[in-house]
This record gives C-alpha cells, structure tokens and sequence, in this order.
C-alpha cells in the first residue's frame, strides 16, 4: 500500500517535471552556458573592417560607444556685430547634404528649401525676422549652451563648419522672413504620409531574405567540419527551438557579456559542427534568420532581472544616451526625442517595434542587416566609428531595446527599405 502510494507520488512529481523539462530555455540568463561555447576568439572577422561599401571616415577625435574623447563643449569665439557673411555662400551650406546631412536634415528654411527635408528642429523660415546676430552665432556654433538637452550637432566646436562659414550660415539665415510656401505635398514634412510596412514578409518574391532563410535550413542539416551537423544533436529544431530566439539577447556568464543570436552561433558552432560562421558572413546570417523563423509569433522575452542581465540591461540604457561621433547623436535623440518626426527623408521610428523583425531585407541596398550592422550602421551614419559586431556595448544596447520589445512577436526575417 504505502510503496504503490509512495510510487504513484513519484510518477505525478515526475509528470510534473516532465513538462518543465519540455519548456525550451526563454529568458533566463545563464541557462545559454549549458550549450557548448567557444569562449576564446573574436566571433567577428579580425581584424575588424568596416563594410567596404561604407564610407571610410576615420572619427578618432569624437566619441565612439566604447570611449568618451569628444571635444568639451566650447564657449563660440567673439564675433563682431553685425555679422557681414555672404548669404548665398551660407545658403549653399545650409542646404549642402554632403555637409553632415546641414540643416535642412532638420529644418524647414524658406521656399527654396530642397527636396525632402526633416522637421525634427522647428520650421525656420521666419528665423531672420526676430533673433540677433550673436544669438545665431552661437546658436548654430554650440548650442548646447543655449541648450544643454539639444539634439541639434555642435556645428563649430565640432569643425563641421569653420567660423567664416557660421558666419556666412548666419546671414543666410538672417534673410529668412516669410512663411515657406511648399508646394509639393511630399516635400513638406509637416504633410509627408509617415511610411507603412506593409508587404508581406514571408513571401520570398517581396523578400529575398526568405532564400536566406532556406539556406539556413539546409546548413542546419549539413556536416560540418568534425562530421556533425547542427540536427545531429537537434534531430527536432522546430520543437526544442520554437521559443528559443525569442530569450535572446542573452547575458553569458562564461563570456562575461550579453550575446545574440548570431554571436551564439559562431561560438556554439566552433565548438560542436567544427564550422566557423563568423558574424555577419552570410552562414551566420542564414542560420540567424533560420533561428529566429522557428519563433516567429512567439512574445519576445529577454531576461533583465537576473542580476548581471539587469546591470547588462543597464548600461545599455546608458549606452543609448551617449553622445557619438562628430555629429554627436545618441541614440536615444533620434530614437526617443526625435522620434515620430522626419529626418532627411526618413521617418524616425521609436525603439518598440524596431527589434522584432531582425535580421531584415533592406530593400533599398539589397542586403541583409542583422541588428548588430543596424547599429554599426547608425555609427557611421553620424560619422561615429562602428565596432565590432560582437562588441560588449552592442550586446548591452541589444539587450537594453530588445527588452523594450519584451511582448512584441517575432517576425523574421523581416523588410524594410
Ligand atoms: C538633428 C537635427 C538638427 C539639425 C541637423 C540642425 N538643427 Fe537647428 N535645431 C534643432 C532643434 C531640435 C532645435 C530646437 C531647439 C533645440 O532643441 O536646440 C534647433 C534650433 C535651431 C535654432 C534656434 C531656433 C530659435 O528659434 O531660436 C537655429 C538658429 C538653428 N537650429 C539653426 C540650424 C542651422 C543653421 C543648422 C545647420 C547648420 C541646423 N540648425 C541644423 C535641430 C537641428
Ligand atoms: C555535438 C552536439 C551539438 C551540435 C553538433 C550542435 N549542438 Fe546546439 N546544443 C548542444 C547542447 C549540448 C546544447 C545545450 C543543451 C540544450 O539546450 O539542448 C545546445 C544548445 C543549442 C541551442 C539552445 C541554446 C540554449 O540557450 O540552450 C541552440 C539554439 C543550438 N544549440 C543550435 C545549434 C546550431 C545552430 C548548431 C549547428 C551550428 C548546433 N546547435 C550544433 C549540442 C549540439
Ligand atoms: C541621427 C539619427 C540616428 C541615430 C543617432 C541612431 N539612429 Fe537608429 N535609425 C535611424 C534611422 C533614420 C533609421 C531608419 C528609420 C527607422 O526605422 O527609424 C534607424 C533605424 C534603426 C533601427 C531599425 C529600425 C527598424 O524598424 O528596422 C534600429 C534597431 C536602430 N536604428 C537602433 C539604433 C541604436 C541602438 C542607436 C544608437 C547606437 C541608433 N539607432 C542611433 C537614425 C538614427
């Protein structure tokens, strides 16, 4: 009697673990340790070369995510009043995209503004008619004087534009007097429609990121250098990974770091396959979309309780307040308080709802990104050394976003322009 009753109590206790064995590991940092893990090398090519198809500024003099050596800011030097500057010169710079994207990035100046600027500052069309000329000056030299929280760039303490050349920007500005008349619907910020995503993500003649995908499949199942493949020790990848990608980012104790999908492949590839996928090659992004594809629908779920996740999770949120590059953006002034508004010709989106759908089709350079030259990408785009892809900070912001994501379904590989 007893042991039959003793046995059926065992068999329920066992029922009951069978499950929470069952449940593929979501969310919890530390359990990424127990898969096997190359912990010694770079998971990115080394040594590290930006995309070739990038421009090739060097930025050592301005902040990057991983070092603070930006210039302090300045007080603008003593001007002469009034300012005597050639307007049709400062109209040219003004409105020069070359030059650090200048101002109509950000502001709407008069009638003959160009094609497609952004409303992220206010319209200055009527600038010239109540500001004085130091005012102007310094606004446009260092305005983070004027205005500590500004997203607006450090034109002259960052040399992006020489003292003459504020100057000439300055009597620009000054004939500005009427109210711009647009005539063009699509040129005027304040009208443009804001961009919808709505092609269908996994139809691969609209995604081309649906071949990738493919051949993530077949790379799963392909031998690698030490004779096994992925679904040699994952026989059933679609059940024990249904959940999985949608932890990831995760925080590794082994490596000391948060890590990704596609750091995690590199790694747990070396030591098991024999494979080497290093960051962004296109294996590494093939199995990454892969991946991801078998959570698709899954709630996202990262851990940034665990105490290191949540110190992870914290510096990332730093990380994504820290001013970078020789246009001096972080992330959140144009992802928090420039979101919703246009930047160029781009609409700026907020963080929720920016991760879910990584690695994307960008249709407008067709390539894939994963999220790591995302970001790399919005380094170099504001003239900010890009690092690795496997770098520590990138790893942080990951985590830190992702978890603002936490809810959202993921929905890979996702198409964007
Ligand atoms: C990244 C966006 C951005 C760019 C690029 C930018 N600005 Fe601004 N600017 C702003 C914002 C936002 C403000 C509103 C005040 C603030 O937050 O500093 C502003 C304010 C100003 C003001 C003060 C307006 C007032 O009413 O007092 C002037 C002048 C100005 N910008 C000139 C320029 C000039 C000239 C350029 C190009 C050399 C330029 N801005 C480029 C974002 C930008
Ligand atoms: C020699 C056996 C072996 C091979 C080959 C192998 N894995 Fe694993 N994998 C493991 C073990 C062991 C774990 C940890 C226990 C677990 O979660 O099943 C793991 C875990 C995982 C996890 C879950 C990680 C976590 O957080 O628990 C993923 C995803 C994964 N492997 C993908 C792959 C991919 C992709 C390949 C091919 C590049 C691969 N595996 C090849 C043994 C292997
Ligand atoms: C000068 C503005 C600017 C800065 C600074 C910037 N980004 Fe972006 N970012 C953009 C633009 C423009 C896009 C493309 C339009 C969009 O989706 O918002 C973009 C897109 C993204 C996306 C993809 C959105 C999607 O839905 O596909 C992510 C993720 C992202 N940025 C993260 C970051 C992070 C993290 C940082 C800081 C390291 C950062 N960005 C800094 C302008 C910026």
């Amino acid at each position: 009697m007893l042991n039959n009753h003793l046995r059926r109590a065992a068999l329920a206790q066992a029922l009951l673990l069978v499950p929470m064995l069952l449940v593929p590991a979501q969310g919890h940092a530390g359990s990424i340790d127990k898969a096997p893990m190359e912990a010694k090398d770079s998971a990115a090519k080394t040594p590290w070369q930006r995309d070739e198809s990038w421009p090739d500024g060097k930025w050592d003099n301005y902040n990057t995510l991983a070092n603070s050596v930006s210039p302090a800011i300045e007080t603008p030097p003593a001007v002469s009043v009034p300012i005597e500057g050639d307007a049709a010169k400062g109209k040219e710079l003004a409105f020069d995209r070359t030059r650090g994207g200048s101002c109509v990035a950000c502001h709407v100046m008069g009638s003959d503004t160009p094609e497609l600027p952004g409303n992220v500052g206010p319209d200055l069309s009527e600038i010239g008619k109540n500001r004085d000329d130091k005012y102007l000056f310094e606004y446009v030299y260092e305005p983070r004087k004027l205005n500590p929280g500004t997203v607006m760039p450090p034109w002259g303490t960052h040399k992006l534009f020489s003292v003459d050349e504020i100057k000439d920007i300055v009597a620009f500005l000054k004939t500005l007097k009427q109210p711009a008349v647009i005539k063009n619907k699509h040129d005027n910020p304040a009208q443009r429609a804001k961009p919808v995503e709505d092609r269908d993500n996994l139809d691969p003649i609209e995604n081309q990121a649906m071949e990738s995908m493919e051949k993530g499949a077949a790379l799963f199942k392909k031998a690698g250098a030490k004779g096994k493949a992925c679904n040699s020790c994952h026989a059933k990848p679609e059940q024990s990974f249904k959940k999985w990608a949608a932890g990831m980012p995760a925080y590794s104790k082994k490596l000391q770091k948060v890590i990704g999908v596609e750091e995690f492949i590199t790694r747990h590839g070396r030591a098991t396959t024999g494979d080497d996928y290093v960051m962004l090659g296109k294996e590494n992004v093939a199995l990454a979309i892969y991946l991801r594809h078998l959570a698709n629908g899954t709630p996202i779920k990262v851990d940034v309780k665990g105490k290191e996740a949540k110190a992870a999770a914290e510096r990332g949120k730093k990380l994504s307040e820290h001013k970078v590059g020789q246009l001096n953006f972080a992330c959140i002034d144009c992802h928090q308080k420039a979101a919703e508004h246009w930047i160029r010709g781009q609409w700026l989106g907020g963080f929720r709802g920016q991760t879910p759908h990584f690695p994307t089709w960008r249709t407008s350079k067709s390539q894939i990104w994963d999220i790591r030259k995302r970001f790399e990408w919005c380094n170099v785009a504001i003239r900010a050394n890009d690092l690795p892809p496997d770098a520590s900070e990138y790893g942080d912001i990951e985590l830190y976003v992702m978890s603002l994501n936490n809810g959202l379904k993921l929905n890979v590989p996702g198409i964007r322009h």
